[in-house]
Formats: structure tokens, C-alpha cells, sequence
């Protein structure tokens, strides 16, 4: 932490009426999983139809923010760190302002994973999609796999560089044995269960 004598201010609006204003609470969907593992398909599908059942929801994608935000970083371990760590702050600023968050970054390391956790505190749920290597290999959406076992893509995950998954994820999905649509249809339940507001 480099800044100094910087105090934080407190907000006008709080939590509790921005959550009120929307019917549902503010959080984070932290999807993570090898790349074509249907972080990026599923995430912008659970989206639309959250939007269309009337949640305020946004998805952060690691191939979009690596346009932007994170355009500076590449994919060694610090890089990759570095990318969690922007992306977790920004989700938490955004479920701050009671939205309800769904991320799509590889997320290779426990420990990066770990620290947006306890930056969100409880509204943080960690969705692993874990359709299998074999299966994210086989479909292979962009080619990097094949690029990667050429040795053209150095630092590839879960070919060159290592993919730590979630011992205890708040929701696991097989998106190799059920459709995109059944996904969407687990997530939506989910997050009702977990966000919705009734009393109002
Ligand atoms: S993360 O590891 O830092 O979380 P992130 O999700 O932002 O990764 O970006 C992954 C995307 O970058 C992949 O979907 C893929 O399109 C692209 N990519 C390019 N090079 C690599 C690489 N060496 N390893 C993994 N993904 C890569």
C-alpha cells in the first residue's frame, strides 16, 4: 500500500436501501475454470436472464478487462495475480453498490481467489465450472490449446502453467454433461435462494 494519509468517506446511501431500490442483495458469482471450460458462454447467458427476471447485473470478463483495465498485464504468475486482484476490487465495488457481479477469469490460484473472498466477506460465491482438461481441450473454441501444445502460447493453463481448483466452491458445474440452459436453470435457482429480496 503506497498511499498515504488518505482517509476513507462514508457513504450517503447505505447498503441496505441500495438493496432495497433493487430487490436483491449485492454480490459476487466468482466463476472460475480452465479456458473453454464455459466461464465467458454461461456467464453472459446467466446475465441476460437475471436482466430479464430484473436483477442489476453486470459481468466482468477476463478477456474483456484484459482490453482495458488489465491491458498491461500478460499471464506469468504475477500478472495473473495482479488481473484478480483489479478484477476482485472492482466486483467489490460494484456489489458495494448493491449489483449483483458474475466474473469470468480463469483464476488459476487459490490464494488470489482466496483474498477476493475476504474482500467481499459474505457475498462472495465461488462457482467452479469444471467440465474436465480433456473436454476444454477438445472443444478448444479459440485454438490456443492446439497453439499451446505446439509450444506457440507459453504459461497456458492447465497445459503449461498450473489451474488450482476450489476445494469447497458454494456451487460446482459439470458443463460437459448438462447444457448451457440447464446451467443457466441451477444459477437462476441459486441466485434466488441467495440474493433475491422478498419482503419487498
Ligand atoms: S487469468 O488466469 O489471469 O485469470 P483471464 O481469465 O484474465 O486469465 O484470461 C484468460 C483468457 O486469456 C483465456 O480465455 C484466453 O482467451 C486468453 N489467454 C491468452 N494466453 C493465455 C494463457 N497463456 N493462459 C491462459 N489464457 C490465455
Amino acid at each position: 500500500m503506497k498511499s498515504s494519509n488518505i482517509k476513507a468517506v462514508t457513504h450517503g446511501v447505505s447498503l441496505q436501501d441500495r438493496w432495497q431500490k433493487h430487490g436483491h442483495k449485492g454480490g459476487v458469482l466468482w466463476f472460475t475454470g480452465l479456458s473453454g471450460s464455459g466461464k465467458s458462454t454461461l456467464a453472459m447467458a446467466l446475465e441476460s436472464t437475471l436482466f430479464a427476471n430484473k436483477f442489476e447485473v453486470f459481468t466482468l470478463d477476463g478477456d474483456n478487462l484484459r482490453h482495458g483495465l488489465n491491458g498491461n498485464l500478460g499471464f506469468s504468475p504475477q500478472d495473473r495475480s495482479e488481473n484478480i486482484r483489479r478484477a476482485g476490487e472492482v466486483a467489490s465495488l460494484f456489489a458495494q453498490s448493491g449489483l449483483l457481479v458474475i466474473t469470468a477469469f480463469i483464476s488459476p490460484y487459490v490464494a488470489d481467489r482466496t483474498r477476493v473472498r475476504e474482500l467481499v466477506g459474505d457475498g462472495f460465491h465461488e462457482v467452479h465450472l469444471d467440465p474436465g482438461l480433456a473436454t476444454c481441450e477438445a472443444r478448444d473454441p479459440k485454438g490456443l490449446y492446439k497453439k499451446a501444445r505446439a509450444g506457440e502460447i507459453s504459461d497456458f493453463t492447465g497445459v503449461s502453467s498450473p489451474y488450482e481448483a476450489p476445494e469447497r466452491p458454494e456451487v460446482r458445474i459439470d458443463t460437459a454433461r448438462q447444457s448451457i440452459e440447464q446451467s443457466v436453470a441451477q444459477l437462476v435457482a441459486y441466485v434466488e435462494k441467495v440474493f433475491r429480496i422478498s419482503d419487498i
